[in-house]
């Protein structure tokens, strides 16, 4: 493309050409001459070029075929302006599916507005749901401008058919190094959560933790929920690196809540009381007013106008869940 464009300003410069200069005359007609099949030529390669230039964009949007887990993978289709804007806020979204949610696309875009362009979101994709995302104007527009970055999950992980391969996986470090070696603080959200638009809070007032979720009631475990977290990433790194979640098989967010203390020499970040988790997230653990929630519906029936009053974006989550159910 940009060869096009320099063709194309170099036909013109005839014409910027000194015209008190008689000795330019006769070649400035020759010029001319020249110029309507330059300008012929210039359209149709343009027509023939840029339309096997997009077919390439959106075949990269394909990721690599068979990446492997745990050797990171280079971020290849951010484009080099946005890169540079999101590659510096040290700050990532992260989308995680395999299944072709019908309410996948949307959730996506809205997640993209309220968190705005420092946020790049890594959409991680099957083959299986692909399609809804490059049939999608609105989400080719974010992946051209970077704001949207696609990665083919790897393959061994295209079915995420159990709570144990979806914590399999978010224990594995590919995913983490995934994201670029600056990228400090992840936002995951899955397409049963939301953040709130008329919340005053955002996910930055919560980077001081190593971990934060919808904080899980006694009776359904411990820790927060990971469908909506934010996660300090060098300590999930580190924590992966230090302990084998093999060796436990838990869930992963609770996994991580209970060995993320354990580290040592240096300790991790703190987490958080239920107290300041409650209003990062609401699953089991009622708030009013959170920033955001995760399967409000499920865990919160009773009382859903409440909540639909605060946040009526949530009625796009009504189609989607991770883990199958
Ligand atoms: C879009 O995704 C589908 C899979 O659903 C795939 O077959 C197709 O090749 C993709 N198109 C492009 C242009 O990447």
């Amino acid at each position: 493309m940009p060869d096009i464009r320099y063709a194309k300003l170099r036909a013109k410069d005839p014409e910027r050409a000194d015209p008190a200069m008689p000795i330019m005359r006769s070649s400035r007609t020759t010029l001319r001459r020249l110029l309507f099949p330059l300008v012929v030529v210039t359209l149709l390669v343009l027509f023939i070029l840029a339309p096997a230039d997009l077919g390439r964009r959106i075949s990269d949007l394909k990721g690599p075929a068979t990446p492997k887990p745990s050797s990171p993978e280079p971020n290849n289709a951010a484009t080099p302006a946005v890169k540079n804007a999101a590659a510096d806020s040290g700050k990532a979204a992260v989308f995680v599916e395999a299944r072709p949610l019908q309410n996948m696309v949307p959730v996506i875009l809205y997640f993209a507005g309220i968190l705005g362009p420092t946020w790049p979101i890594h959409v991680y994709h099957s083959d299986e749901n692909l399609g809804l995302l490059n049939s999608s104007a609105a989400i080719l527009q974010h992946v051209e401008r970077g704001s949207i970055v696609l990665h083919a999950l790897p393959t061994t992980v295209h079915k995420f058919n159990s709570h144990d391969a979806v914590s399999e996986f978010l224990t594995d470090p590919w995913i983490w190094r995934s994201l670029g070696p600056a990228v400090t603080h992840a936002l995951l959200f899955q397409a049963d959560s939301i953040i709130c638009g008329a919340s005053p809070l955002r996910p930055e007032n919560f980077f001081e933790f190593s971990f934060i979720g919808a904080p899980i009631a006694p009776q359904y475990g411990r820790g927060y929920n990971g469908g909506l977290s934010l996660r300090h990433v060098p300590t999930i790194l580190r924590t992966i690196e230090t302990f084998k979640w093999a060796e436990t098989r838990m869930f992963e967010d609770q996994w991580f809540a209970t060995y993320i203390p354990k580290l040592v020499n240096p300790s991790a970040p703190p987490l958080p009381t239920v107290e300041q988790s409650k209003y990062f997230s609401v699953e089991t653990i009622w708030a009013d007013k959170p920033m955001g929630y995760h399967q409000a519906k499920r865990w919160n029936s009773a009382r859903m106008s409440e909540i639909l009053e605060w946040c009526p974006e949530l009625t796009l989550t009504e189609a989607g869940t991770l883990y199958p159910k």
